[in-house]
């Protein structure tokens, strides 16, 4: 990634002070998203990176690891599983809790989302790479990454569009971990 390539997709993103609280300044990807050369610069960006990864399936998070993650799974031929909420799936779910800043929220998958013991047609457990726009505290990815596990598959790497680096959410993985573009 080219330092001008990062300056695009950094420079499409919305900075808005004070959302969903006060004191918070959120990063609206929305303007990331409906602007057409940044966000191809972004997905060639990942396209090139996982390219040569042999992976059998991304897994997005709820809801806008969805959008990066499908993208990314129909570029490399490969199938798209979504990380959901609570209470969303429909057929057998394995759920993981984590932690909030108060209380805790729960994320789901299908129990075959890669394969029955999720494993497609080979003796291997299924590669999945793991992707979300945001890590801050790292806690909804680590969930969503134990839930690949324990149905039997194996998360390669989890990827973000941006890391909150002074939170330092990637101390809480024991699987490798990349950003795009880490803010501080
Ligand atoms: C945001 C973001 C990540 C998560 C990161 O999602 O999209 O999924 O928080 O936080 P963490 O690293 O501290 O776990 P949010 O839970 O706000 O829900 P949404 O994606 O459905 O809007
Ligand atoms: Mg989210």
């Amino acid at each position: 990634l080219t330092p001008e390539d990062k300056a695009v997709i950094l420079n499409s993103i919305r900075d808005i002070p004070d959302f969903p609280q006060p004191g918070i300044i959120f990063k609206d990807i929305t303007t990331l998203l409906s602007n057409p050369k940044a966000f191809d610069t972004l997905m060639n960006h990942l396209e090139a990176r996982y390219k040569n990864y042999e992976l059998d399936y991304i897994a997005g998070i709820d809801a806008r690891g969805f959008i990066f993650g499908a993208v990314l799974a129909d570029r490399l031929n490969i199938g798209f599983v979504p990380v959901r909420k609570k209470g969303k799936l429909p057929y057998t779910t394995v759920a993981e809790k984590y932690s909030l800043e108060y209380g805790f929220d729960e994320v789901e998958i299908h129990i075959d989302a890669f394969g029955e013991n999720g494993s497609c047609s080979r003796e291997e457990p299924s590669k999945v790479l793991l992707i979300d726009d945001l890590m801050a505290t790292g806690g909804t990815a680590k969930a969503a990454a134990s839930l690949i596990d324990k149905v039997g598959a194996k998360c390669v790497e989890a990827c973000f569009i941006m890391e909150l680096t002074f939170l330092n959410g990637r101390g809480c993985f024991d699987i490798p971990v990349y950003s795009v573009l880490q803010i501080d």
